[in-house]
């Protein structure tokens, strides 16, 4: 599907880099769009071609879309639909702009999704190896009859169809990724600083909580071992008192309304308020965002780092 084809790959960060690496060292012909900045010098480094966006659309008979989902919505206005024709395809990592309708594609052009569900650096090296990733994938319009191809072709020459290509969905997408950062990680974070707070506020030293809390990297232990070994069955690996004291005081942490706040916070996702909140902030020049940034960054947590890595070097 993809021999003789021109890939255009846009951005060359997290993802546009390795993604455009993997496709050359599948012997495809890949051809980088990037503004003149320190991306574009490294993709040169790399020994690809790297053009203006607009330029590597004309060039591109498959176009992925590889910069930040910020500032993909103006630069595909200004750079990439201008240089859309009939028979191109484009391809976006995550359902976000589609999902929201901030990117609109004609529908004369093929429209598909290929999302690894891994960190850029790591979907390099996991190809590099041989190991692979596991991603999403989904076809939004298809004009010319192959997209469902194309869509799998470019999972398997990035290496996304070794560990497993789910079919998915752009909505989808947008559902588990968001409500992983919104649900999953904002009540990670918010009970790791609640239980910092109660134990210093009980007595407890900071520097030991933090070292009990994550510096210890025991939690990375645990998570490799939900993975390795089962989410519940790693329950063996600790201690009879700690398997009760989890499993039995869960629904006092999490309990009453926790459901309905699961389902709210969904929702805003699903209807589009957060997109529209975010949008709103991001106009206003990200006010919320960098006051949050500054709090998080004051918090006492950041001088306990400062002082165990310091006295750790010392060593
Ligand atoms: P990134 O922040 O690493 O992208 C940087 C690239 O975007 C650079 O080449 C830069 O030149 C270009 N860029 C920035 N502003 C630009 C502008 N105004 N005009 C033209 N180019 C501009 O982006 P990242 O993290 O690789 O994300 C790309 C896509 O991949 C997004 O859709 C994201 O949701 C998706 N994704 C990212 C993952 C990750 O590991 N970060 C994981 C899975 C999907």
């Amino acid at each position: 599907m993809l021999e003789g084809k021109t890939i255009g790959v846009m951005g060359y960060g997290n993802q546009g880099r390795a993604q455009a690496l993997n496709l050359r060292d599948s012997h495809f012909r890949v051809v980088v769009g990037c503004p003149p900045d320190a991306y574009r010098d490294r993709a040169v480094e790399d020994g690809l071609d790297a053009f203006d966006v607009s330029e590597a659309t004309q060039k591109a008979d498959i176009i992925l879309i590889l910069i930040p989902d910020e500032v993909q919505p103006a630069v595909y206005r200004e750079s990439i639909a201008p240089g859309l024709e009939k028979g191109k395809a484009l391809g976006f990592a995550s359902g976000y702009n589609i999902y929201f309708n901030l990117i609109e594609p004609p529908s004369f052009v093929d429209l598909f999704m290929v999302a690894p569900r891994m960190i850029g650096s790591a979907v390099r090296s996991r190809y590099l190896s041989g190991r692979g990733f596991p991603c999403l994938v989904a076809v939004g319009e298809d004009a010319t009859g192959r997209a469902h191809k194309t869509t799998l072709a470019i999972a398997r020459a990035i290496g996304g169809t070794k560990a497993g290509a789910f079919a998915s969905s752009f909505k989808e997408e947008v559902l588990v990724d968001l409500f992983a950062e919104q649900f999953l990680w904002a009540g990670i974070g918010k009970l790791c600083r609640l239980y910092f707070e109660t134990l210093v506020a009980a007595g407890c030293t900071p520097e030991t909580v933090a070292t009990e809390m994550y510096l210890s990297g025991e939690m990375l232990e645990v998570a490799k071992a939900m993975i390795e070994e089962g989410f519940f069955k790693q329950l063996d690996l600790h201690s009879q008192t700690s398997q009760y004291g989890q499993l039995s005081r869960a629904d006092r942490v999490l309990g009453d309304g926790a459901e309905e706040r699961a389902r709210q916070v969904l929702e805003a996702i699903r209807n589009g308020d957060f997109a529209r909140e975010w949008a709103k902030e991001q106009a206003q020049g990200k006010p919320t965002l960098s006051r949050l940034k500054r709090e998080a960054l004051e918090h006492p947590l950041n001088e306990i780092e400062r002082k165990l890595s310091w006295s750790a070097q010392d060593e």
